[in-house]
């Protein structure tokens, strides 16, 4: 019997033995309304990840990331158009090391100025602050609830290197008008795309207009390898140096099967590789950044490679759910979707529902959360409202964000996320419609 056959008997005896095993991530129980909860996202996974994992840990001689990293790192690079890419063990780590990498490539200085949205994911703008840069605000606008790109062009100083662009839930904007505000000024463009992976516009990933790009891996996102996140670019230094920072900021940067090189893929491991010191170091312990740790294992790689095979599908799932739900949603009097901008295909990270006031927010959000339909917050609204960020800027500066807390909430789209819970979403607004009626 071959390994692949043991691993397949042996879950399904498993499942066998144990009905609750893996119901979430093989999607083979069906929907008990009175019992389960329609989660906003999760792994979509069937056995294939199960015995990618498996096959990597027991094949495994070292279990860190390697080969099947690699593969991962290869594979996602040709299928979202970038030469280089390096996994991490998240999408914060991602975006750590790609700033701290940029940061090195441009010759970025301290205090420097990065321009983001002041709502979006804390682990944005934390790097900017992490790697002694000074990130500039600017607002949202009510339209398509990302950043007021008119407050971007007026934020821009002598200090101003780049602009950090985070669609939230994945929604793509006018990236054009990005590219020639960033051309006019001589700054790059950096995507946080952590939500937006395969987001297009006009045919193209928004990946395809910035230096540089990070992914998260975490299960709410649109492929999970548990936990992860990826650097992405063109410019073949700027993935080294990420990976560099992942890597204990060491200089060798062999990857995969290459670490098994007696000479490395220099060709020259053993050289003098230090200045003032006039002898032979082994280049895998030359340290040129200071740097982290935060590589992902080898099994990650090899669910990322399967998990890669299902992304067209779970882009086309999560785009007809947002549809249907946000059809469902929008039959409340006063809420709306946010729309998809004619010129975008968004490949959605949720489902954006804004209200026309807290009070409603608040009720429906109970009405949905009493019913074990999850909901989430906008992130974490205007991130400067948040006690960890009071000293970085005054949020009151920020209307618009102010108000995403009170007014904006979302629900998953995710292909988890099944037409018999969706049924069931529609029931549960439908009785939200009747109980305002009466009330
Ligand atoms: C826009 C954005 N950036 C960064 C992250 C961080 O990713 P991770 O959870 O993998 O660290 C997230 C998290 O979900 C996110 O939504």
């Amino acid at each position: 019997m071959s390994l692949s056959e043991l691993i397949t008997e042996f879950i399904a005896k498993a499942r066998k033995e144990d009905k609750k095993l893996f119901p979430f991530m093989a999607n083979t129980k069906e929907f008990d309304e009175e019992k389960d909860s329609v989660y906003y996202s999760g792994p979509y996974w069937d056995d294939e990840e199960i015995q990618a994992m498996f096959q990597s840990i027991l094949k495994g001689k070292w279990l860190s990331a390697g080969e099947d990293v690699n593969r991962f790192e290869r594979r996602f690079s040709k299928k979202f158009n970038k030469a280089h890419s390096v996994m991490l063990n998240s999408g914060s780590s991602a975006n750590l090391v790609l700033i701290a990498a940029l940061k090195k490539y441009f010759g970025w200085q301290d205090g420097d100025e990065i321009i983001v949205s002041c709502v979006g994911f804390p682990t944005t703008i934390n790097p900017i602050i992490q790697n002694n840069l000074k990130p500039v605000f600017v607002d949202i606008n009510w339209h398509d609830l990302n950043w007021d790109m008119d407050q971007v062009e007026q934020k821009i100083t002598d200090k101003t290197r780049a602009v950090f662009s985070s669609p939230v839930l994945g929604n793509a904007y006018d990236i054009e008008r990005i590219i020639s505000i960033c051309k006019d000024n001589n700054l790059e463009l950096i995507a946080d795309n952590c939500d937006s992976l395969r987001s297009k516009w006009k045919g193209k990933y928004l990946t395809d207009y910035a230096v540089a790009a990070s992914c998260s891996f975490y299960p709410a996102h649109h492929i999970t390898t548990i936990e992860g996140g990826m650097v992405s670019s063109d410019i073949q230094e700027i993935v080294d140096l990420a990976r560099s920072f992942a890597w204990w900021g060491r200089g060798c940067y062999c990857v995969g099967k290459q670490n098994l090189l007696a000479n490395g893929v220099c060709g020259k491991r053993f050289d003098k590789w230090i200045e003032g010191y006039d002898h032979v170091v082994d280049h895998k312990y030359l340290f040129t950044n200071i740097g982290y740790n935060l590589k992902p294992t080898n099994m990650q790689g090899a669910i990322g490679t399967v998990q890669l095979e299902k992304f067209d599908k779970v882009h086309e799932i999560r785009r007809s759910n947002k549809d249907w739900l946000a059809s469902i949603f929008e039959r409340i009097n006063g809420v709306r979707s946010i729309k998809e901008l004619p010129d975008a295909e968004t490949s959605w990270f949720g489902v954006p529902l804004v209200c026309e006031d807290k009070k409603q927010k608040t009720a429906l959000v109970k009405f949905l959360e009493d019913n074990k339909i999850q909901t989430r917050n906008y992130f974490a609204g205007n991130i400067l409202m948040h006690p960890a960020y009071k000293d970085i800027d005054n949020f009151k500066l920020y209307p618009n964000a102010n108000e995403v807390l009170d007014r904006v909430f979302f629900v998953g789209c995710s292909p988890t996320i099944t037409a018999e819970m969706i049924t069931y979403v529609e029931k549960i607004v439908d009785e939200f419609i009747s109980l305002a009626k009466k009330a």
